[in-house]
């Protein structure tokens, strides 16, 4: 018996939707939270699963699952708290906030207290070092931390509340998050929509609006939407754009399309495009300034240059036999990985499920390797 339900089925159909027919395997990553979400680590079910669906084999699975560490192979408690002990929150305590941890809740990094509510690790760079140090409960940040608030915080948790992170969306479980890392929205009324961004976040626009930078349009106080008001701003955003465009009266003519015109209002600066060229192919141009191609800045030589551009049957001919000659490389994609391959996965699987082994019947069915 399968220990995926027909809804996560319906929702991994979901996710391989949202990718090309012949890219089906790029929802791998998503398929793999999915997964997660239901057992709270990826299983060997699970990756089962992800490999009946898409066709793939286990090992391909596998190598993916292994490789990131956002991915648990072993049961993960509701909590999974992250504690970053890289160099910059470790020279500010990192190191003394995790092992406080690991010895009030009695567990080591990747290990679960008793009670299945904590699974502690220590992180590299969370990507928040100037809030540092730093600890994360499911992805959530507290910024800042010493040891007597993660005890707080990690205490907090075990005896059944959700504490506030100091920034982003409120706190969920484990699974629960995994959810949206399958790219499903968080449907908590005003879930994403709590925590505004830090000071150190806004250093930046705050020098500019110091020294008088802006980009048009952009309003920092522009509230987080949820999918639902995403979904019609896209909507109308679109309809506005589909509306025909008058003509301008004055610099265009009947049946002209529009110019566009500069837009107004704009404090930024003009900016030139950077000089990338190389100073040898500056200095070549400095002597030379007729020449269609800068020439070796080498003392006393003279390179001939041909300014005649190839003949255009020349350069189809060149085309075509570098297609020929470069035929695209196998990715090793087994054979189940063509277009129509996940529908027909997916209602093997659905037809197998109930029965031992119905794995391996698919797969012999479908010639996937396992
Ligand atoms: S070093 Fe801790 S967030 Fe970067």
């Amino acid at each position: 018996m399968s220990v995926f339900t027909d809804a996560t089925r319906e929702r991994a159909r979901e996710i391989i939707a949202r990718y090309p027919a012949d890219r089906s395997r790029s929802a791998l990553l998503p398929l793999l939270h999915l997964v997660q979400s239901e057992e709270g680590y990826v299983s060997p079910a699970g990756v089962e699963f992800c490999a009946e669906v898409l066709g793939l084999n286990k090992a391909q699975v596998g190598a993916v699952a292994t490789f990131y560490t956002m991915y648990k192979r072993r049961p993960t408690g509701d909590y999974l708290v992250s504690v970053c002990t890289n160099t910059m929150c470790n020279v500010l305590g990192g190191q003394e906030v995790y092992d406080t941890l690991a010895e009030h809740l009695g567990v080591g990094h990747d290990e679960t207290t008793a009670d299945g509510k904590i699974t502690l690790e220590h992180a590299e760079c969370l990507a928040a070092c100037d809030y540092g140090p730093v600890m994360t409960v499911n992805y959530d940040f507290f910024d800042g931390v010493d040891p007597q608030t993660a005890l707080g915080v990690v205490d907090e948790l075990r005896a059944g509340g959700r504490p506030m992170p100091t920034r982003g969306a409120r706190l969920c479980t484990l699974r629960e998050m995994a959810v949206q890392l399958a790219g499903f929205a968080d449907e908590r009324e005003g879930a994403v929509a709590d925590g505004g961004p830090g000071e150190p976040t806004l250093r930046g626009l705050r020098l500019a609006e110091q020294h008088g930078i802006s980009v048009p349009g952009f309003d920092p106080n522009t509230p987080i939407r949820s999918k639902a008001e995403a979904d019609r701003a896209a909507a109308e955003a679109k309809a506005e754009a589909a509306k025909p465009v008058p003509a301008p009266a004055g610099n265009a003519g009947v049946g002209e399309p529009a110019r566009p015109e500069r837009a107004t209002g704009s404090t930024a600066p003009d900016v030139k495009a950077p000089d990338d060229k190389s100073p040898e192919i500056r200095a070549a141009e400095t002597r030379q300034p007729d020449a269609s191609t800068a020439v070796p800045d080498a003392p006393g030589t003279t390179v001939p240059v041909d300014t005649t551009p190839p003949a255009p049957r020349d350069a189809r001919e060149a085309e075509a036999a570098g297609v020929a000659a470069n035929a695209p490389a196998g990715d090793g994609k087994p054979a189940g990985d063509e277009a129509g391959a996940q529908q027909r996965n997916l209602s093997e699987a659905e037809a197998g499920a109930g029965a031992n082994g119905a794995g391996s019947a698919v797969a012999s069915e479908t010639g996937v390797q396992k």
